[in-house]
């Protein structure tokens, strides 16, 4: 049981022998120099009952059972402040020790939960837009896991849409497909280099080409027919373009079970098209099949060019269009399959998550609402959307280069390795490219994870490189330090005892750090993780910075400092594992 959980017994325990019904909860001290936990309930309990705040917190506090845990003492006007006692501390350390957990519970009853987060799309070049999803992807899988759920990784990538269509017809126009159409006898290698030209080249022109756009709207459904030559170019540019994906998502430490994309639900669209034309939820709107999913009454924000402007709303909400005029499917339509898939595939899949830029809000409530109208997703599932905010670069725009072109994410890792290695560099420490990449990725990856993740937030690699304050690494490098101690000291650990305030600290940030998983959990965000992993950190240095591990001429003593500080190791590393970040040898 956890400590608060304990805390809360021993309050259920003496409300009930006052016999009254309702369940007292403690939270983390708002004043730590005072007390460890706090229960603010008896102001609204003494409400109900008609009491006087005040009594009523010392009737509770009398009729606790007596223990060598937990202090319990009441504070005007009516909290009640609990602390707990050095026996107490001491054993949260050594039980802590000895768990494979360090004390994080697994949940009661596990969920079937997928993940679809990553999402590149095929044929265009990844970049730095696209972090988000994989990083926070990443930490809430290895989250959900930690705790139990059992969490299946679907990259789901953008395999199937329009952009398929450009990248060929322009390729074709190119002349680089000749040998396709009987045009040429060599047979054309396919390059990266070409489909990164190809692709945005395409994009800018299916803008003021309307014949062009037409054209390669003409070639996607071609592909999606899986017509010749048309889908065994396709599979080729896939083929090129998958495997650069894999790379980038590899250096991100992002990691997927399935590597499904959209072009996979494509056998369950006629499927699915069916199910919702049988509930008669389909109708014909100017050649294309849409399906109504306003709710009355209902208003969307539209987005503001300018903060102080007044929130408008479009109404109501648009519906979803599953086939286009041309019969071809729809990124909903894909999406919509794809759920159908997923729950042929998987049996009892409790939740479905999309880790998606928050700007696909629409697109989702779409999606979420034909699928729970036409049974496709049983209604006992969730379908949520984590939508995160925009990475703005130092001029509060979406990040940029100096040009006004997106940041190739493969450029975003190798700026990140160089900044790292100069830091290293100017640090004295010898180090090799991988190490350069741990600490960089990681301070990236902290950089992003820290801040909620609907928020917007700025992209400030110098920030999150440094070594001190809420970064990457300074968490790392709190590992690292803790390490060189180890290896320089003989002894082993021993039994831990109390003997400090900081190491108190030490022990509190422990258990906060624990309950931030739940609280990540909860808001499918890991931000809670990343400031209690800065705090532990935090109070492990002052400790260090205090008191001399490595002189410490009292044996025992010493002996409990390794085996609190053996603990901090092993809980900071838990929690950056759960984030996806690794900790160098050296920095
Ligand atoms: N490929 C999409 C995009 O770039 C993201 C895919 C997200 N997942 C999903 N099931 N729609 O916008």
């Amino acid at each position: 049981m956890t400590v608060s959980k304990e805390i809360e017994k021993y309050l259920s325990d003496a409300t009930e022998k006052l016999q009254i019904e309702k369940k007292l909860s403690v939270s983390f001290s708002n004043m730590p120099k005072l007390c460890d936990f706090q229960c603010n309930d008896c102001f609204s309990l003494a409400k109900v009952l008609g009491k006087n705040p005040y009594d009523l917190a010392c009737k509770i506090v009398q009729n606790i059972e007596p223990n060598e845990d937990y202090i319990f003492e009441v504070a005007r006007p009516a909290f009640i402040n609990i602390k707990l006692t050095d026996r107490k501390l001491a054993s949260i350390v050594n039980q802590f020790s000895k768990d494979d957990m360090g004390g994080v519970e697994k949940h009661e009853k596990s969920q079937k939960v997928i993940l679809d987060y990553g999402g590149a799309n095929v044929a265009k070049q990844l970049h730095a837009g696209h972090l988000r999803s994989p990083i926070t992807g990443e930490g809430l899988k290895r989250l959900y896991r930690l705790l139990g759920d059992e969490v299946i990784a679907d990259v789901h990538l953008g395999d199937w849409g329009l952009q398929m269509g450009l990248t060929e017809l322009q390729l074709y126009e190119d002349g680089v497909l000749d040998y396709y159409f009987g045009k040429s006898t060599t047979k054309p290698t396919i390059t990266l280099e070409m489909l990164n030209e190809a692709y945005p080249k395409a994009s800018a022109r299916k803008n003021i080409d309307l014949e062009f756009k037409k054209k390669a709207d003409e070639w996607t459904l071609k592909i999606q027919n899986r017509e010749q030559p048309y889908h065994e170019i396709y599979q080729e540019i896939r083929q090129v373009s998958v495997k650069e994906i894999k790379q980038n998502y590899q250096d991100l430490g992002a990691s997927f079970d399935l590597w499904y994309g959209e072009s996979d639900a494509e056998e369950y669209i006629g499927k699915a098209i069916q199910i919702i034309e049988d509930k008669k939820l389909a109708r014909e709107s100017e050649g294309a099949l849409v399906v109504d999913v306003a709710v009355e009454g209902e208003n969307i924000p539209i987005e503001k060019k300018d903060p102080q402007e007044i929130q408008r709303y479009k109404n109501p909400m648009p519906p979803a269009i599953i086939r286009k005029y041309n019969g071809s499917a729809l990124y909903a339509t894909t999406d919509i399959a794809t759920v159908l898939m997923r729950n042929e595939m998987f049996k009892d899949v409790d939740r479905i998550e999309y880790i998606v830029d928050a700007r696909q809000k629409t697109h989702f409530i779409q999606v979420f609402r034909v699928c729970k109208m036409a049974g496709i997703s049983p209604p006992k599932q969730e379908l949520i959307h984590i939508g995160y905010g925009t990475m703005n670069g130092k001029d509060g725009k979406p990040f940029k280069t100096r040009s006004g072109d997106t940041i190739k994410l493969s450029d975003v890792i190798q700026l990140l390795v160089d900044k790292a290695s100069e830091k290293l560099k100017s640090n004295g420490v010898d180090f090799d490219r991988s190490t350069a990449l741990k600490i960089g990725v990681g301070a990236m990856k902290f950089g992003d994870l820290i801040n909620n993740v609907g928020k917007d937030y700025i992209f400030d690699l110098d920030k999150f490189l440094s070594f001190e304050g809420k970064t990457g690494p300074y968490i790392q490098y709190s590992v690292v330090r803790i390490n060189s101690i180890l290896n320089k000291i003989q002894t082993d650990q021993g039994y831990f005892f109390i003997c400090n305030e900081d190491e108190r600290n030490i022990i509190i940030n422990i258990l906060k750090l624990n309950s931030a998983y739940e609280i990540a959990y909860r808001e499918k965000s890991l931000s809670s993780i990343c400031s209690a992993c800065y705090d532990l950190a935090n109070s492990f240095s002052t400790f260090y910075n205090n008191h001399n591990i490595l002189r410490e001429s009292d044996i025992k003593r010493q002996k409990s400092y390794i085996a609190l500080i053996t603990l901090v190791k092993k809980k900071l590393e838990q929690a950056l594992s759960v984030l996806a970040i690794e900790a160098p040898e050296k920095m």
